[in-house]
Formats: C-alpha cells, sequence, structure tokens
C-alpha cells in the first residue's frame, strides 16, 4: 500500500529577496514499509525533499506540487493535524545530532518528551526509552538517561537520535545522512542499528545520502537527484549491473573500489550544479559524457524502462553500455 506520495513537488526559497528554484520536479512513492535512498551530490536538494515531507522548511519557502502521507495531503494540514503527524506517523532522523538535541535537558528528557506531550505516563515513557536505547547498543542506561547531550561522543548522540524516533512508533523514518558525520567504524555499527530496527519494526524509510553504494545496501529502492530533478529510479537490486541514467553511472564511478586503483579514481567531471542554475534541458547537459544536441534543448520526461524510471533522451540506446570508465577519464579523451 502506497504510504507516501510525493507529486510533482517543487520548492522556492527565497535568497537576497529573489525567489530560487531549489526543487524543480520530484515525484516519488514509498509503499508502507518500504526503504527508499535519496541519493544525489551535496546541494542536489535532498534534504530539503526529506523536509518537505514533515514540512520543516525555512522561512518563505514556496511549496509546489503535492505531498500525501497515508492519503492526507501535508501541506493542507493545519497546525493540530501537522503536530499530530509529527508526533505520531513520521519522524526524522538528522545527520548533525547534536544540533537538534537540546543541550541543557538531559538525554532522559529529550527521549521522553514527544511521548509525555502526547500524553503517555512518564514511567511507561522511561521504560519504552530504556529498552529502545539497549536496543541501539547504549548500556548503562540510567546512567545515560541522567547525563546531558555534551557528554555524549557523536555515534552515541546519533543511537540516542534513532531512538527518539523509534520512540513515538512512526509509520515512516525520514534519516537524513544519518551517518555522514561519523567516524567510519562508528557509521557502520549505527548504521547496521538503524537498518536492523527499521527491518524489524516493518518500517517505511527515505534514506537520505550521497553514498549510492550505501543507499543500495540499505533500502528497497533508489531515487537519484540531480539540481532538484529526480533523474532515476530504479531497485536497488540493479545498481550495480544495470543503471540507466549517465548521473548515476557517474555516481557509482565516484566512489571507491576494491575493483578500480585509487588512482583512476573517477569524479564526474565539473562541478554539482543548484536547481536555479540549470537551463531548459536536461540538468545534467553541462556534465554528460553522452550529450547530443536534444539534451541541450529539450528536458527528458522521466519514463519508465523495465522497473526503472528514468530521465534520459538516450537512456535505451545506452541501456547496457553506461560506462563507469568514462567517467574516469580513459573515455573521456574518446567520447
Ligand atoms: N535556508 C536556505 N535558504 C536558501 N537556500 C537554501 C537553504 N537551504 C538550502 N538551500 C539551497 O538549496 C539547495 C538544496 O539544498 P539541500 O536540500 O540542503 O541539498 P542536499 O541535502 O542535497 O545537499 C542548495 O542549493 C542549497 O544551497
Ligand atoms: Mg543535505
Amino acid at each position: 500500500m502506497t504510504l507516501l506520495e510525493i507529486h510533482r513537488l517543487s520548492l522556492d526559497l527565497e535568497v537576497d529577496g529573489e525567489l530560487r528554484r531549489i526543487i524543480h520536479d520530484v515525484t516519488l512513492e514509498l509503499d508502507d514499509g518500504e526503504a527508499v535512498g535519496l541519493v544525489g551530490e551535496s546541494g542536489a536538494g535532498k534534504s530539503m525533499t526529506s523536509r518537505a515531507v514533515i514540512r520543516l522548511l525555512p522561512r518563505g519557502a514556496r511549496l509546489g506540487g503535492e505531498v500525501e502521507f497515508d492519503g492526507r495531503s501535508v501541506p493542507a494540514m493545519d497546525a493540530r493535524a501537522l503536530r499530530a503527524y509529527r508526533s505520531r506517523d513520521v519522524a526524522m532522523i538528522f545527520q548533525d545530532a547534536r544540533s537538534h538535541i537540546n543541550p541543557v535537558r538531559t538525554i532522559g528528557a529529550f527521549l521522553t518528551e514527544a511521548l509525555v506531550e502526547r500524553g503517555e505516563r512518564k514511567a511507561d515513557a522511561v521504560t519504552v526509552v530504556s529498552e529502545l536505547l539497549e536496543t541501539v547498543g547504549i548500556h548503562d542506561v540510567p546512567h545515560r538517561l541522567r547525563q546531558y547531550p555534551h557528554e555524549l561522543s557523536g555515534g552515541m548522540l546519533q543511537r540516542v537520535m534513532i531512538a527518539a524516533a523509534l520512540a513515538i512508533r512512526p509509520r515512516l523514518l525520514l534519516a537524513d545522512e544519518p551517518t555522514t558525520a561519523l567516524d567510519v567504524t562508528t557509521q557502520a555499527e549505527v548504521m547496521a542499528h538503524l537498518d536492523r530496527q527499521r527491518r524489524g519494526r516493518g518500517l517505511a524509510m527515505l534514506f537520505v545520502t550521497h553514498d549510492l553504494e550505501l543507499a543500495a545496501a540499505v533500502c528497497d529502492r533508489i531515487a537519484v537527484i540531480y539540481a532538484g530533478c529526480l533523474v532515476e529510479e530504479c531497485p536497488a537490486s540493479t545498481v550495480h549491473d544495470r543503471v540507466l541514467h549517465p548521473y548515476t553511472a557517474g555516481l557509482l564511478a565516484s566512489r571507491p573500489s576494491a575493483t578500480r586503483r585509487a588512482a583512476r579514481l573517477a569524479a564526474i567531471p565539473g562541478r554539482p550544479q543548484a536547481a536555479y542554475e540549470i537551463a531548459p534541458g536536461c540538468p545534467f547537459v553541462a556534465r554528460c559524457p553522452y550529450v547530443v544536441d536534444l539534451c541541450r534543448t529539450t528536458r527528458p520526461p522521466l519514463r519508465l524502462i523495465g522497473a526503472s524510471r528514468v530521465a534520459c533522451h538516450r537512456a535505451e540506446e545506452l541501456a547496457g553500455q553506461l560506462s563507469v570508465g568514462r567517467f574516469s577519464g580513459e573515455e573521456r579523451a574518446r567520447a
């Protein structure tokens, strides 16, 4: 069953008195219990897309299109409905836990707050969050509950954030780069806890990351966003052998792998563009090794090809030929 439906989402933000387009056109669905990875480079609009789902946007933001959760329009919710939605249906895990946890309140107060606010007894709330802390690998719980955020490491605090998100028993988790700020070993541990808890509870998750391979490992489907446009959506299982958009192939090429040498480590040529910078054609035109004239003039619509949706004029023609090497330099000279 469809739980979340994002339909033709657009977003404008005010920058220096001018409205700037941050998201062009994002259409995405999540089923109950399904995990979708929203992947793209920095500035692509991943955070803003996930924040639109919970309506946590900068002041003056103008939202277009529709976001429906379980058939209810999120943009149309009044203050009371929005509060209920945020305290029961959907929970967000932010990249930087420290700046989202009140520094002058104890971990216990932070964790139980939402439950107490919605009318649950304090003692019951403490029991619930204590069990949750154990499940995300935090021991000596009574002591932890009395501590303040500055007494915990970044990894510990992110586990607290995950426990807080699970505590409200939401149906949807929004996880915005939940492990990016952590060191590599801690990243793997925290990710494993998040993944296990999400699966165990059958929660849907929108997992925001710049790391395509990580997304493919923990999600059912992948949605790739470039300059505020959704360019490809595909089953996670096909990411390694059949991506259809040149940008997705570029993302795959940008990650170190055991089979490619670090010296040939590819990055996509050029820099990521912001949504407000792109011309009328394909958003990826300035960096794409496969560009033809049509790409410069006409924005490709998302089209269904097999189990994927892709916004590339040449998708059929290039299917199976998109080369990771093409992005790593050795083929670009010949392109
Ligand atoms: N508060 C804001 N006001 C204006 N522009 C913003 C604001 N926050 C983010 N942006 C811009 O919106 C675009 C998308 O940002 P974001 O969703 O944070 O990207 P991502 O999470 O993919 O790195 C970027 O170009 C960024 O500079
Ligand atoms: Mg972000």
